[in-house]
């Protein structure tokens, strides 16, 4: 009589098994222990332009899930081959009209980016497709190019844990992308809001992608309201805390407190087992400690910079991405040829 589908047999001697047997009755031969059951799938989702499927989730954010995905585009040749990529979704449970608004926003700003030449806007991440939150009824998604590798706060972490910092070409390297995409946000009449090293992504070969455009708006606005929490606390700067209209200087300030930790480790004001809002304090009121605090070999220029980067009135700090890189390329680029 042929199996009934799913009947377990002996591995040695083909005895009838039931479902568990460790040991054959029959012959007594060991049975490899079943296998795990796979995880379950998503199920594939249709997209503005392209149809996704799902394989694994990348990571998670305050606002989103990340999964990596296959993406399927649709052209009047009907679909084209898969390119791997991430999709970014809401996490489950967030109110959701705050949480749609951001990946609207996202959209909207990613979208203001997609006309420039693509070689002005390597070191931001592409936005491929995403779902109209209006109607699709799997709620609003994003589909991005995967970039496959760490984000900075991963290699940050990885760095202190192995009490290895940094190399000076790569902290320069990072810099420099890093203000390269700030320059092309600000260009377009935008400001990022939201600029610390989770929201960096390292591509393995070390281009550096900026990501994250949920809380990012014009120039001149303000976060209001239900977003005043928004934007950690470590890196935001001191008009965010405080509401106030945000310019390019804003995503400058939160620019440097990331380059005091590429060379540190740290950042300025110390978040551990501390409350946000104490944190928050500092960035309005307490005085950034000076970088040869932490690193007593630093040039002295480079500490004077940063902390003239790190000014809290945003009139006092570099106005544009382009002069902040260049004064700071002026010391760091000249020290990571020197590795
Ligand atoms: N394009 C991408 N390629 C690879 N990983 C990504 C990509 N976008 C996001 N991720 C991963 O997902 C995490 C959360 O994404 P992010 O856009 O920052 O969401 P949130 O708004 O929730 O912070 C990132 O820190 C990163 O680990
Ligand atoms: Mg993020």
């Amino acid at each position: 009589m042929p199996d009934l589908p799913g009947q377990l047999r002996c591995t040695s001697c083909q005895n009838p098994l039931v479902a568990g047997t460790r040991i054959c009755p029959r012959c007594h031969a060991l049975q490899p222990r079943e296998a795990p059951a796979p995880p379950r799938q998503r199920a594939p989702r249709t997209f503005a332009h392209g149809r996704a499927t799902y394989d694994h989730k990348l990571g998670e954010g305050a606002s989103a899930v990340v999964w990596k995905g296959s993406y399927f585009a649709l052209t009047v040749r009907g679909y084209q081959a898969p390119v791997p990529v991430a999709i970014k979704e809401l996490r489950p449970g967030l109110q959701m009209d705050i949480a749609r608004g951001l990946l609207r926003n996202e959209a909207v700003a990613l979208g203001s980016l997609a006309a420039l030449p693509a070689a002005a806007t390597v070191n931001v991440v592409q936005l491929l497709d995403a779902a109209d939150d209006a109607t699709d009824a799997g709620g609003p998604g994003l589909v991005f190019e995967l970039i496959p590798g760490e984000t900075l706060e991963t290699r940050l972490a990885r760095q202190v844990w192995a009490r290895r910092p940094l190399t000076a070409a790569a902290i320069w390297s990072f810099f420099a992308q890093l203000t390269g995409a700030l320059a092309v946000v600000h260009e377009s009449g935008q400001v990022h809001a939201d600029v610390k090293p989770a929201n960096a992504l390292l591509r393995q070969d070390g281009v550096l992608k900026l990501t994250d455009f949920g809380l990012a708006r014009p120039i001149g606005a303000r976060v209001q309201g239900h977003e005043a929490g928004a934007g950690t606390s470590a890196y935001i700067s001191p008009e965010q805390v405080l509401g106030n209209p945000l310019g390019p200087a804003s995503d400058l300030y939160s620019a440097a407190m990331v380059l005091f930790e590429m060379l540190t480790g740290r950042t300025p004001f110390d978040v551990r087992g501390r409350a946000e809002l104490a944190v928050r304090m500092d960035q309005v009121h307490s005085e950034p400690p000076h970088l040869r605090t932490f690193l007593p070999q630093a040039p002295p220029q480079l500490g004077d910079l940063l902390h003239a980067a790190l000014a809290k009135d945003p009139a006092r700090r570099f106005q544009r991405a382009e002069d902040m890189r260049a004064a700071f390329g002026a010391i760091l680029e000249p020290a990571s040829r020197e590795l």
